[in-house]
């Protein structure tokens, strides 16, 4: 049906029609599409008035008005419709051309920290013997007596349990900052029955400070209790354990030592890794550096945790966290690991 042939029919909706059509294609906003709709399609417009007059008009001429007029609506909807699209259309492209991003300029830089040395150095230690069928365990950095001294086998009168070395909590003497992590030791074996392979990382305490002390610092504790278990276990998996550390070349000697809670008790050291054991200032011109202290379990601890004597035995050991680190990096003063300092921290 051809709109503009019909519409010769009436002149009135013909003049309403060209009027509308011409103020539409000249909105140039939304906004002013939205003017023309309300002046010719809303209900003060000729076009809804002339349709809400049909039931007034001569008999002949209601049908044309009806159908044209619905019609000319019917079209200047879609001419509304299609030229408010063309105009969000433009607006949106013009946008996207005036605020266009160069994605090429360099961006703010956004600053990434890392873990610490020390938490790194723990993670790899864990890793190890975690390789090995150990578990993690962890236990207070507020100890009692009991744990920290008593059940490790250390008599009273040991210079240990003297406030010259260890931080009491005032007013409860049987309260203090563990000194090492081995009371996690007497807490796991309370809780578990044998086999026990865990390691024990966590903070200890202690009355020193200087160069190779802070009064705080880290511990990886390390015990193994199980049917059949000798010396030879306990030196073949502190030498695995140094090699993946400190590199394959790496040898150990073990030197008799004493500790309360382990019988026979030993120190560990390992080849010396800048002078490769010939000797030079790093290891004092005697080959070999200090890095942990072990034994086998004294059955007097196994008699606090009621472990079966003839049936289980057990080695223990202990390495200072920052000791390791300091002998891996080259470290001189453990000090440096509490700086803060960005220099330090960033290369690692
Ligand atoms: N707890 C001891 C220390 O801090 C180290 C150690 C742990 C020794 C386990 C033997 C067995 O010096």
């Amino acid at each position: 049906m051809d709109l503009k042939r019909e519409l010769k029919k009436h002149a009135g909706l013909k003049a309403m029609h060209e009027e509308a059509v011409a103020d539409i294609s000249s909105a140039g906003t939304p906004d002013e599409v939205e003017d023309a709709r309300v002046r010719h399609l809303g209900r003060k417009s000729g076009l809804s008035q002339l349709l809400r007059s049909i039931p007034e008009l001569p008999d002949d001429e209601k049908p044309v008005v009806g159908k044209l007029g619905n019609q000319v609506r019917a079209a200047l909807e879609q001419q509304l419709a299609d030229r408010r699209r063309e105009l969000e259309e433009g607006e949106l492209s013009e946008r996207l051309a005036t605020e266009q991003v160069d994605i090429t300029l360099p961006g703010q830089p956004f600053p990434r920290g890392h873990l610490h040395i020390l938490t790194q150095t723990i993670w790899e230690i864990e890793d190890i013997f975690a390789g090995l069928g150990y578990r993690i365990a962890e236990g207070p950095d507020i100890e009692t007596d009991y744990y920290n001294f008593t059940a490790l086998n250390t008599p009273e009168g040991h210079p240990a349990r003297s406030s010259h070395d260890t931080f009491f909590i005032e007013g409860q003497p049987d309260v203090l900052l563990r000194t090492h992590t081995s009371p996690v030791q007497i807490r796991v074996m309370e809780k578990e029955e044998p086999p026990v392979y865990v390691v024990v990382p966590g903070r200890v305490y202690r009355r020193d400070s200087d160069a190779t002390h802070t009064p705080m610092f880290h511990q990886i504790e390390g015990l193994a209790v199980d049917r059949n278990i000798t010396m030879g276990d306990l030196k073949g998996t502190l030498e695995m354990f140094v090699k993946a550390v400190f590199g394959a070349d790496r040898e150990i000697r073990l030197r008799p030592h004493f500790f309360p809670f382990t019988e026979p008790s030993v120190e560990i050291d390992v080849s010396c890794m800048i002078c490769g054991g010939s000797g030079c200032r790093a290891c004092k011109f005697i080959g070999w550096l200090e890095i942990l202290g072990a034994g086998m379990v004294d059955p007097k601890v196994f008699g606090f945790v009621d472990y079966d004597t003839e049936d289980f035995q057990g080695f223990a050991f202990g390495m200072g966290v920052e000791r390791i680190a300091m002998l891996k990096h080259g470290m001189t003063d453990l000090r440096m690991f509490y700086d803060n300092d960005l220099r330090l921290i960033r290369q690692f």
